[in-house]
């Protein structure tokens, strides 16, 4: 697969992560981090990107893709292709660091608390059906990015590279209030897991599907 790739207008290019991308990428995150909107003054701090975007591009900066805008970095896909490997990792090599930068506050009193103790317990990453969906992942795209097909050219992207390693398929969680990345996911084709049928924030694809 080449390494980049234009969009119809050729202003947003889709190419590998590098490391230098971090803080921006770390920027994206919180910009999108409240139901698909800006989260700077919601959860302070690199809390969310300390949850879901560096541990992810540390452990498999080889399955994250940035999309490149008209200023730079602009979204994201990131994903590991072994949720309980990446479990394991996170606790022995992230936990650590994120123990020492966002202590525990208990009972968790707001919704910064309570994302807290989400960083302290990464099996809450494992959803079910882990032998047919063993990968997950985080796709977000700055305002100006979306609407531009990147996203499905992001996921059909992940979804090729985990194909050839061998991955059967990849599994995603999605925000009760997100409304709108749910009508996209299934729009795009995700489902929900066979063994949550009726929970439509935990959805699946399989690395065999088109998008
Ligand atoms: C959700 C998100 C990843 C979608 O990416 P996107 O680039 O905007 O979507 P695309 O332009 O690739 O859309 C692909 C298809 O899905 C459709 N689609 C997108 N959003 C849709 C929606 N809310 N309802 C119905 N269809 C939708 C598009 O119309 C398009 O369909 P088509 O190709 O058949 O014409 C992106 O909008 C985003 O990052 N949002 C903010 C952060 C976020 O919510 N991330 C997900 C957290 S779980």
């Amino acid at each position: 697969m080449p390494d980049t790739r234009h969009d119809e207008t050729s202003r947003y290019v889709i190419r590998r992560y590098r490391d230098e991308d971090e803080p921006a990428l770390r920027s994206v995150c919180v910009k999108t981090g409240k139901s698909g909107g800006d989260a700077t003054d919601w959860i302070p701090g690199g809390l969310l990107p300390d949850i879901y975007l560096s541990p992810y591009v540390r452990y498999a900066p080889d399955l994250a893709t940035v999309v490149d805008g008209p200023h730079g970095p602009c979204g994201y896909i990131v994903a590991v292709g072994d949720t309980a490997a990446f479990v394991a990792w996170y606790r022995e090599h992230w936990l650590p660091r994120f123990r020492a930068a966002h202590p525990l506050v208990e009972p968790p009193r707001t919704a910064a608390n309570r994302l807290t103790r989400t960083g302290y317990h990464p099996e809450g990453f494992l959803g079910p059906d882990q032998d047919l969906f063993p990968a997950h992942m985080h796709i977000d795209l700055l305002p100006m990015a979306q609407g531009r097909g990147l996203g499905r050219l992001l996921i059909r992207r992940l979804l090729s590279q985990l194909r050839m390693r061998g991955v059967t398929g990849v599994q995603l969680g999605v925000g009760e209030s997100n409304h709108r990345a749910r009508r996209f996911y299934e729009h795009i084709g995700f489902r929900p897991l066979p063994t949550t049928r009726d929970n439509p924030l935990q959805l699946c694809i399989g690395t065999d599907k088109e998008v």
